[in-house]
């Protein structure tokens, strides 16, 4: 069986004692003697506000991960709002999520922008997981590849091959494939679809930092219990990020669960 990438991305939600609620469960759920000897990789992204008592109760060097939704490309300074990489890392987190799509579509992340905040997030030792994909609109007008290209080519523009320092344990970036239109719909893309963005995503990630280097990626956009299975076993797919279905312990264990079960 792969090792497979379970990442929850819980959006505005979760306040912070119900974050800790959350983790209580999701410890209990997780037993040890099961999860540690499978391939699994558990990461939680809640809002800025919750990620400390998330930190804090996750159990450290595990395969439990926590990170940020965002952070911002400078060190420091006046930048009302922001948050920097260096603040993320200091309060536990290992991941950063750079480029949702709902940063820029709503907050104006520019590609530009999200190739900044990718630099930055390499340079302070966090571990980007840098989301991409296209709209309704650019898909049904057949320029899905042809965006996700131009996507990742403008985030990774200043990162050199040296710059990404995974290990055995933990890569050092992962790739998000999320369709904008799958996202929070109910809808989630075709396994084929998304298998063919993702084995194009990481071949165009081999192409620029060469054969050597592979990265995990993921894929994103209305992933649940019920579709985990199919979606999992693409051979391009790594694991999932997770909204919607993230915020109950139950549906989040259970995308892994039913993938487990029809791999076993
Ligand atoms: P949903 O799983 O709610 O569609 O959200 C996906 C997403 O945006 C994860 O980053």
């Amino acid at each position: 069986m792969k090792k497979i990438y379970l990442y929850g991305n819980w959006k505005m939600h979760m306040l912070p004692s119900e974050a800790e609620a959350f983790c209580s469960e999701l410890l209990s759920g997780t037993a040890e003697e099961l999860y540690s000897t499978r391939s699994i990789d558990i990461a939680l992204f809640p809002p800025y506000i919750s990620i400390t008592p998330v930190a804090r109760m996750l159990p450290e060097n595990s395969f439990y991960k926590a990170g940020a939704q965002d952070g911002w490309f400078e060190d420091r300074g006046a930048f009302t709002g922001a948050v920097s990489m260096d603040m993320i890392r200091e309060i536990g987190c290992t991941h950063v999520l750079v480029g949702h799509s709902e940063r820029r579509s709503i907050f104006g992340d520019t590609d530009e922008i999200v190739g900044r905040k990718l630099k930055q997030a390499v340079q302070k030792g966090l571990i980007p997981v840098l989301c991409f994909g296209e709209t309704l609109e650019q898909r049904e007008a057949g320029q899905t590849l042809a965006i996700l290209g131009k996507q990742l080519l403008a985030a990774w523009k200043d990162i050199e091959a040296d710059e990404i320092k995974g290990t055995s344990e933990l890569p050092g970036i992962l790739l998000a494939y999320e369709p904008v239109w799958a996202i929070g719909t109910g809808r989630n893309a075709k396994a084929a679809d998304a298998q063919e963005a993702c084995a194009f995503s990481r071949n165009l990630f081999k192409e620029r930092f060469g054969e050597h280097m592979d990265c995990p990626v993921l894929y994103g956009g209305s992933v649940k219990e019920s579709n985990a299975a199919e979606l999992l076993s693409q051979q391009d797919i790594d694991g999932a990020l997770i909204g919607g279905a993230s915020l109950k312990v139950g549906s989040f264990l259970g995308i892994y669960e039913n993938y487990r079960k029809s791999a076993d």
